[in-house]
């Protein structure tokens, strides 16, 4: 059985949310949006262990688990960073996840990817090294400067990128480094292994499967899941 470790970054601040609660511990139905990530993760085959990086003064999670009888030695709470990519970097130095085949970065934000995605991308990440969720894009997309409209991007070309994003765990700490040393950021780790000039392979992605940023988001995904 391949072995897995998902880190689940939950240090973001979700300041674009507005409000003073980060948008992880928003209630979707009657479960903050971090417990459905945390709840399918552990369900999943093989999984060794569940990293969530959370900001350095985050009590939060720990009582939400406590609260929940969510009580599992796989999960294990580390310090998160200024940024994204500084959080994941924490949790891969996590020894909990130092021997595994395959790590999965999954946003805490994305409550309604199913079992099959987080499976498939296991799969196909284990086989190739790296394999991200991806869907096509159905608006014309455009690149702008100071409001003016500069280019059309070809639509046909254009995926959204969604996760769990899984890789090789060599392939990932790799990236990491490698964008560390050269001071590079993304917005997502596929970037990153993308920067250190391995491939990184598209699978279907879910439209369900909506990252929550927005307080009509979190509108939307409700309805969803009370379908
Ligand atoms: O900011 P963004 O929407 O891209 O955040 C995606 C995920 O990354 C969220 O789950 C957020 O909590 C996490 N994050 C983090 N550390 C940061 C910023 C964001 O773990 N410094």
């Amino acid at each position: 059985m391949i072995s897995i470790g998902i880190i689940l970054p939950a240090a973001g601040s979700g300041i674009r949310f507005g409000g003073h609660l980060p948008k992880q511990y928003m209630l979707l139905g009657n479960k903050p949006v971090i417990l459905y990530a945390v709840e399918i993760s552990l369900s999943i085959d093989g999984v060794q262990s569940v990293v969530i990086p959370v900001s350095p003064t985050d009590t939060t999670l720990q009582a939400l688990l406590k609260h929940n009888n969510i009580d599992d030695d796989r999960i294990n709470i580390v310090t998160g960073g200024n940024t994204r990519r500084d959080s994941v970097a924490n949790a891969l130095m996590s020894s909990s996840i130092a021997d595994v085949d395959v790590i999965l970065v999954h946003d805490a934000v994305r409550p309604l990817a199913s079992k099959r995605l987080f499976e498939q991308i296991i799969n196909a990440a284990y086989r190739e090294g790296a394999a991200i969720p991806c869907v096509e894009e159905s608006d014309t997309t455009k690149i702008v400067s100071n409001d003016f409209v500069v280019d059309t991007i070809n639509r046909s070309e254009i995926r959204r990128v969604q996760t769990p994003q899984g890789f090789r765990r060599e392939v990932l700490v790799n990236a990491y480094n490698n964008a560390v040393r050269h001071s590079l950021t993304g917005t997502d780790d596929a970037s990153l292994v993308e920067a250190a000039g391995h491939p990184v392979r598209c699978i279907p992605g879910e439209h369900a499967n909506i990252k929550i940023t927005t307080n009509s988001d979190l509108i939307y995904v409700e309805s969803l899941l009370s379908k």
